[in-house]
């Protein structure tokens, strides 16, 4: 970390909102991870299981569905969320893609591999924060609609099932493996966050780490007050 001191001082990185819907997004998403997996080793499980093995397996089934319509349900509160609170709408806005995030992304892999003395300033949101927000929002919609046409079996034709299966698969593994590769990285392995960021647990972020990964949102911030809100409606409750 670059600061020589640290202050102590946290601001508010993320909501009471923000962070429970993080958390439902958390659990369900793991539990679909585990009960979908299951299905592709589904007679070695069975056998694991031994005289439970179907039981096991009929509870996986209403586990998986179960968590879809949750996590479903969490994906259409948010849309609502950023529609129509302050929070949200600042959210989503500081959330879209700018041509100044390949300028970033440009100039981080020079800093990265030594062709540049200083890292950009990033803002309240870096462009791998904001290639995996909208990650969440092209995969969810797959797994979501497809998910709803297996479940619904009988009303598809055999065809357009198969399809429906393949895209399911497909965005579970790359969803399942960017999970794995993005978050535990910036969860666990981040230097500066090392050995767990407790931000989605908190909501609060430290002073230092602000100025170090996303200097141009702190410099914002500490123009707008001596007591950053962390671009957050005021009616913000941590
Ligand atoms: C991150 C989200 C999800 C992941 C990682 C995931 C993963 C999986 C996997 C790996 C399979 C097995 C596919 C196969 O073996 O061919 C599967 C099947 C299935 N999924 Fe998902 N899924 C997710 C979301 C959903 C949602 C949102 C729904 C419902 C709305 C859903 C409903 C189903 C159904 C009905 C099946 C058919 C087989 C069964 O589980 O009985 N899934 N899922």
């Amino acid at each position: 970390m670059k600061s020589e001191h640290n202050s102590g001082r946290k601001i508010v990185r993320m909501t009471k909102s923000q962070r429970i819907q993080h958390v439902i997004l958390f659990v369900s998403t793991t539990l679909l991870v585990l009960t979908g997996f299951m299905l592709q080793a589904d007679m070695w499980l069975i056998e694991l299981f031994g005289d439970y093995g179907e039981i096991v397996f009929d509870i996986r089934s209403w586990l998986h569905r179960a968590s879809g319509v949750i996590v479903s349900a969490v994906c259409v509160y948010h849309l609502i969320y950023v529609i129509t609170t302050k929070e949200g709408k600042s959210w989503v806005s500081d959330m879209l893609p700018r041509i100044r995030d390949a300028v970033d992304a440009y100039q981080n892999v020079m800093f990265m591999i030594g062709f540049r003395k200083q890292k950009p300033k990033l803002d309240r949101f870096m462009y791998l924060e904001k290639l995996e927000y909208w990650s969440v929002y092209f995969g969810m919609t797959i797994v979501i609609i497809t998910g709803i046409m297996m479940w619904t079996e009988y009303l598809w034709p055999k065809f357009y099932l198969e399809v429906a299966n393949a895209l399911h698969l497909g965005e579970a593994v790359l969803a399942t493996l960017a999970i794995i590769v993005g978050h535990i990285f910036s969860v666990h392995y981040n230097p500066h966050v090392y050995p767990m960021n407790r931000t989605f647990i908190d909501g609060m972020i430290s002073e230092e780490m602000m100025k170090d990964e996303h200097e141009l949102w702190y410099e914002r911030e500490m123009k707008k007050s001596d007591e950053p809100a962390a671009g957050t409606s005021d009616n913000d409750k941590h």
